[in-house]
């Protein structure tokens, strides 16, 4: 990097728009979503995706809910040709789907993209030509006049051809893309525009696509948003025309843009899934939409199996889903921090209560993952930053393991050292694991050989085996009950003495083999206290087993 930038580099220069309103604005509503996947992120992979992941892709796309599907480039290849053709002849498009199609202003691309369309329903032909003051001295070496006679031009050869798909029942939409348009001076933008708008004569019964696109991010998302809202302004005829953006992500603010292009009075909006794209990406659609429904705004959008779509997604494109994407990425809705889980545990047990406000506001999730069809699980996930909330919380979710709140208290920092030792990430089977190792399966120095007691009147008298130190001990006692009894029978076998305290005791699992669990605390006189828990089908022994499992860890 250079000591001072601004020798090499320039700011970006405003638009000119000081009673600009969009700034008041909110997004009451949708917009129109236009998918470019097949295209602009196909044509940034370094392996094309052949037919048959486009038609996958194509398929996921309708699953999603879009109405409006550029599938391609059909002049650019016998591939992209061919699929447009597999589409209309196997009869894929459902009838309220649009498909669009990309088309540069030459005649022969034109006559080649016709032909692709011939039996379709409905179709979007997009034609496009680059506008930019860079775009027309470095790539075209052209005048302002001869760029704009390149769109007039395009537009004039799609229109001779409009009657030929007509005839044949294809209803047809047409859509011009000044490219570059936001480097592109306004005025100059507004001409081109109107120039095909004079060719096509959209009308408000019949209106044209004029689609805005941020082709290379060059400014920041307000500057785009004045871009828009100058536009919409200054237009000539601007209720025949649906203002559409397609935001690029070079300075990392596609989205941000696409809002406030949106709030500026555009009407749909293009973009690919998790915003793949040349460079750094299309508008990420997912993010937009879902940022609509975190307001309460229908997206007319449907991820509700977002998993499956991300891994389409990596199918498909090769691409994968950074585990930070908004929305989708594997850990934006997953806590490890202690405070975090127990925040979220918290507002989670307040809604499953019923005593939680009627909207969200569950503390570090901005909407229920559930909608997108992720499992609470994946929220709170354990490593040496987790606490005892979100060790307890992955135990009750994933085997209904209920700690009492106190026992709690004694585990969650014995996982945590665990945790901290093993330098990882723990899965729910590894912490069972370590419960299991630290309360039930303990075994020394006292292991239970056989337990029975009986009673009458209250007055209860244990016959039970144990061994300690690999002897055999009989174990016999009274009490007010069979535990009471054990108890007295293991002091009299020399266990110190103790008092058995907190106690609680649930199901594990339904059906034949159902056992239960036992958590039982025991105190000494000198204040020593130790939880204990005991598994078995006997809902007796285990808590029988709780007891021996709270005196062997008194160590
Ligand atoms: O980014 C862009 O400008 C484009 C146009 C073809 C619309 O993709
Ligand atoms: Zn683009």
């Amino acid at each position: 990097m250079i000591p001072d930038p601004s020798v090499k580099y320039r700011a970006f220069p405003p638009v000119h728009l000081p009673d600009r309103t969009w700034p008041d604005r909110t997004l009451t509503q949708a917009p129109i979503w236009c998918s470019v996947d097949l295209r602009d992120g196909n044509q940034a992979l370094a392996v094309p995706m052949n037919v048959s992941q486009k038609l996958e892709m194509f398929d996921a796309l309708v699953k999603c809910g879009f109405k409006e599907i550029e599938v391609g480039f059909p002049a650019a290849s016998n591939t992209e040709f061919a699929f447009n053709r597999r589409l209309i002849e196997e009869k894929r498009i459902p009838d309220d789907v649009t498909i669009q199609v990309l088309v540069q202003a030459r005649e022969d691309l034109i006559e080649r993209t016709v032909e692709s369309l011939l039996g379709a329903r409905r179709v979007i032909i997009h034609l496009y030509n680059s506008t930019s003051p860079a775009q027309r001295r470095v790539v075209f070496g052209k005048s302002k006049e001869e760029i704009i006679t390149i769109a007039r031009q395009g537009a004039q050869l799609i229109k001779d051809r409009l009657s030929r798909l007509e005839s044949t029942g294809t209803e047809v939409l047409l859509q011009y893309s000044p490219e570059s348009f936001s480097a592109t001076e306004m005025e100059f933008a507004r001409e081109i525009c109107e120039a095909v708008m004079e060719v096509w004569q959209p009308t408000p019964q019949r209106k044209m696509i004029l689609n805005l696109p941020d082709t290379v991010e060059v400014a920041m998302p307000n500057v785009y948003a004045d871009q828009i809202e100058w536009m919409c302004r200054n237009l000539k005829n601007r209720e025949s025309v649906i203002i559409s953006l397609h935001t690029h992500n070079d300075r990392g603010t596609g989205v941000a843009a696409t809002e406030l292009g949106l709030l500026a009075g555009a009407d749909r909006v293009e973009g690919t899934l998790f915003g793949n794209g040349e460079r750094t990406g299309n508008l990420d659609i997912v993010t937009v939409a879902m940022n609509c429904y975190m307001h309460g705004i229908a997206p007319g959008l449907d991820f509700s199996h977002i998993n499956a779509l991300a891994e389409m997604y990596h199918r498909t494109t090769g691409m994968t889903v950074p585990p930070r994407q908004p929305y989708a990425g594997e850990l934006v809705f997953t806590a490890f921090s202690g405070s975090h889980q127990d925040a979220i545990k918290k507002g989670l047990a307040e809604r499953d209560a019923g005593k939680a406000p009627p909207h969200w506001d569950v503390p570090y999730l901005t909407i229920d993952p559930a909608d997108l069809g992720r499992e609470y699980r994946e929220v709170i996930r354990v490593n040496s930053q987790s606490g005892k909330g979100g060790v307890a919380f992955m135990l009750e979710s994933e085997f209904g393991i209920d700690l009492p709140k106190d026992l709690q208290r004694e585990f969650g920092p014995l996982a945590n050292d665990a945790v901290d030792r093993l330098g990882r990430e723990v899965s729910g089977s590894e912490l069972k694991d370590m419960f299991w190792k630290e309360y039930v399966t303990r075994s020394a120095p006292w292991q239970l050989g056989h337990f029975h007691a009986d009673g009458v009147d209250g007055v209860f008298h244990c016959r039970s085996s144990a061994r300690h130190g690999g002897q055999e001990v009989h174990l016999t006692g009274t009490g007010n009950g069979p535990i009471a009894a054990f108890v007295q029978a293991l002091i009299a076998a020399g266990a110190p003495v103790f008092e058995v305290g907190d106690f609680k005791q649930h199901a594990l699992s339904a059906g034949s083999t159902a056992s239960a669990i036992s958590y039982l605390k025991i105190s000494l006189p000198d204040g020593t206290a130790r939880w204990g828990a005991g598994v078995d089908t006997n809902i007796e022994l285990a808590s029988i087993k709780a007891v021996l499992s709270a005196v062997n860890r008194l160590g």
